[in-house]
């Protein structure tokens, strides 16, 4: 049996924008969401991170959000493996980012107690990340992608795909263009 290393607190998390290694001059920090290890985290320009979010970085590895994005209520982001957000993306609210895994070391070590693996998550410039979705590690999402609310992401999305459903599927790609109103949808 291994020896167990006694769990240590991971501290309040209350967040200190000034301890970011950087951030823009538009930052919203709602109250009730938790910031640790600021130290390893870049916020771009207009970052807003809902209420009781929690932006949980990493003593090594980095997280890095780009400009315009929104972070919504109650989501977990790991920065364990290293998170990258481009910038204009939407994260709605409880949605889960995870970036590393316990290994299976045979059934006589506990899976808690087995090693961590990293898995680097990267999220695409103007991607939409549907409510409650969970975002496995080691994925990529790509550019303008669309992940639909509730979805469990297991493997890289392309550009411009919408994707729904656990496992996430390829739902349509996105259109190039916007639809066409008919006459009577117009306001004029
Ligand atoms: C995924 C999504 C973009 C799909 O929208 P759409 O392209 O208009 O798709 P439709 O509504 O025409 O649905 C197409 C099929 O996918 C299914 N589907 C749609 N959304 C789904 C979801 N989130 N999970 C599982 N299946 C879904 C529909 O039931 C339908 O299946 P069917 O053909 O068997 O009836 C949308 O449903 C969604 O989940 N948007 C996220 C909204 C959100 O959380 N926004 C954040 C707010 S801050």
């Amino acid at each position: 049996m291994r020896t167990v290393t006694p769990f240590r607190s991971h501290g309040t998390g209350t967040p200190d924008p000034t301890r970011l290694r950087a951030h823009g001059q538009s930052l919203v920090i709602e109250p009730g969401a938790l910031i640790f290890h600021p130290e390893n985290i870049r916020l771009g320009e207009n970052v807003y991170i809902g209420h009781n979010a929690i932006i949980k970085g990493y003593h090594r590895n980095e997280m890095t959000v780009g400009d315009n994005v929104w972070i919504g209520q109650g989501c977990f982001l790991h920065a364990a493996g290293g998170l990258t957000i481009g910038s204009n993306v939407g994260i709605g609210p409880n949605v889960s980012i995870i970036t590393s895994l316990h290994g299976e070391e045979g059934r006589t070590v506990p899976i808690l107690f087995s090693d961590l693996k990293m898995a680097p998550v990267i999220i695409g410039a103007d991607s939409d990340i549907g409510v409650g979705a969970t975002i496995l590690p080691g994925v990529m999402i790509g550019k303008g992608a669309l992940v639909g609310a509730g979805a469990v992401v297991t493997h890289d999305i392309p550009d411009y795909a919408v994707v729904a459903g656990s496992p996430a599927r390829l739902l349509r790609m996105r259109p190039e263009q916007p639809k066409q109103l008919l006459p009577h949808q117009t306001s004029g």
